[in-house]
């Protein structure tokens, strides 16, 4: 809520639709996780939001980076982050971007396929790689395992064959599930990757050194959420109890939505209200391909309208600007009865997975991007000017 009280009072007369950042938070919360995960490499899902201040910030603060493509590589490169602080975490790599990764230094890749290993091989010979885990991510209203991953087996043939590739098998990531509720996830992720680390030492003397414990740290939504101090705990007892017989275990941690999501509020007009044999209609001026792809899934923004915060509430449906009838938020949603034209609608931790996703479909543009420090300085500017007129 202290993002909105600030926003309400920095962005009056804002055209909408906008989302407002403060970068203030993002180092709050990077240093919440290094400190309860001082040991732990951070390498911040680019993803999440690329926006060039937030990179900056989070190289500022020491900060690494997971990168799915060559443009993010390329972004970071120009923004003068060298490539011993990426790893090239996606497992579905062009091989154009493989030669690119490693024409620039790039020593680490995920996989969890023969062929994106002999991609690897002939495109980034002698590179690190690890292999992700699948995970049952049931607990998580983002999935991310049944696209990437693979089962305990199949790792172990990988790292085999990695190493008759001339690659240097390294380590075991997973993804418990992007906004996971359950933190023994990682519990359960951890103690089934630690079995790969000891079979391929015993059975192949295949030295695994590096532990990938992915994202999935959730944000606030619509219901609590397991702490960073609670699932940092879990890892932690983990780590002892699971990795004790690895020397120098490398730890590596990719948060994305944990670390810019409650950054971040998109503000939206109402721009039609309408009755319908269905029930009753909402139109915003975002939508499903301005930013709020997830509403689709399993997210559920939390939202706010200005002004009638004490209203009754009613169920409406919740649908963007564009002529695409994909473009629906939520068949089902809680908003004020006395919603109307022109309302400003304030979409809470909307900073991860949402100007990412937004596009022009239609000629609505997404969200334009401001930051509380720009607007806050301005107001002071303006304030500064006023008084000295009056004096
Ligand atoms: C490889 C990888 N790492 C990290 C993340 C970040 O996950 P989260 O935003 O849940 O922290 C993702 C998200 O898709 C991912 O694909």
């Amino acid at each position: 809520m202290e993002i909105l009280k600030k926003m309400m009072d920095l962005t009056k007369g804002l055209e909408t639709p906008f989302i407002l950042l403060d970068l203030e938070i993002l180092k709050r919360n990077y240093k919440r996780l290094k400190d309860n995960l001082p040991f732990v490499d951070i390498f911040y899902a680019v993803k999440a939001n690329s926006h060039h201040r937030i990179i900056n910030t989070l190289k500022e603060l020491g900060s690494s980076f997971d990168v799915a493509s060559a443009s993010e590589i390329e972004k970071l490169l120009k923004l003068g982050i060298t490539p011993d602080r990426m790893s090239f975490g996606n497992t579905i790599k062009k091989e154009s971007d493989i030669r690119f990764a490693y024409s620039v230094g790039i020593d680490y890749y995920a996989v969890d396929s023969e062929m994106e290993l002999e991609k690897i091989a002939c495109n980034a010979p002698g590179s690190k790689v690890y292999f992700r885990l699948m995970i049952d991510s049931s607990d998580s209203d983002w999935p991310l395992s049944k696209k990437f991953g693979t089962n305990s087996e199949h790792i172990k043939s990988l790292a085999i064959y990695a190493k008759t590739l001339g690659l240097v098998p390294f380590g075991i990531s997973f993804h418990v599930g992007s906004q996971c509720n359950n933190k023994f996830k990682w519990r359960e992720a951890m103690k089934e990757a630690s079995k790969i680390f000891r079979e391929l030492k015993l059975d192949y003397d295949i030295d695994l050194k590096m532990v990938n414990l992915g994202g999935g740290m959730p944000v606030v939504y619509d219901k609590p959420i397991p702490t960073v101090e609670e699932i940092s705990e879990v890892i932690k007892d983990s780590i002892e109890k699971y990795f004790y017989f690895v020397k120098d275990l490398k730890i590596i941690i990719e948060p994305g939505r944990s670390l810019v999501g409650n950054i971040g509020v998109i503000v939206s007009s109402v721009i039609l209200r309408s009755k319908k044999t269905d029930g009753e209609w909402v139109y915003l001026d975002v939508g499903i391909f301005h930013g709020l792809a997830e509403a689709m899934g399993g997210i559920k923004y939390q939202m706010i309208v200005e002004g009638k915060e004490n209203s009754k509430l009613k169920t409406f449906k919740l649908a963007g600007p564009t002529c695409d009838s994909i473009d629906i938020m939520y068949e089902a949603v809680e908003l004020p009865e006395d919603i109307t034209l022109n309302d400003r609608v304030y979409i809470l931790n909307a900073g991860a997975y949402t100007t990412e996703y937004a596009t022009n479909f239609n000629g609505f543009y997404g969200p334009v991007v401001y930051f509380v420090e720009d607007l806050e300085f301005e107001k002071t500017r303006a304030n500064s000017i006023e008084q000295k007129e009056e004096s």
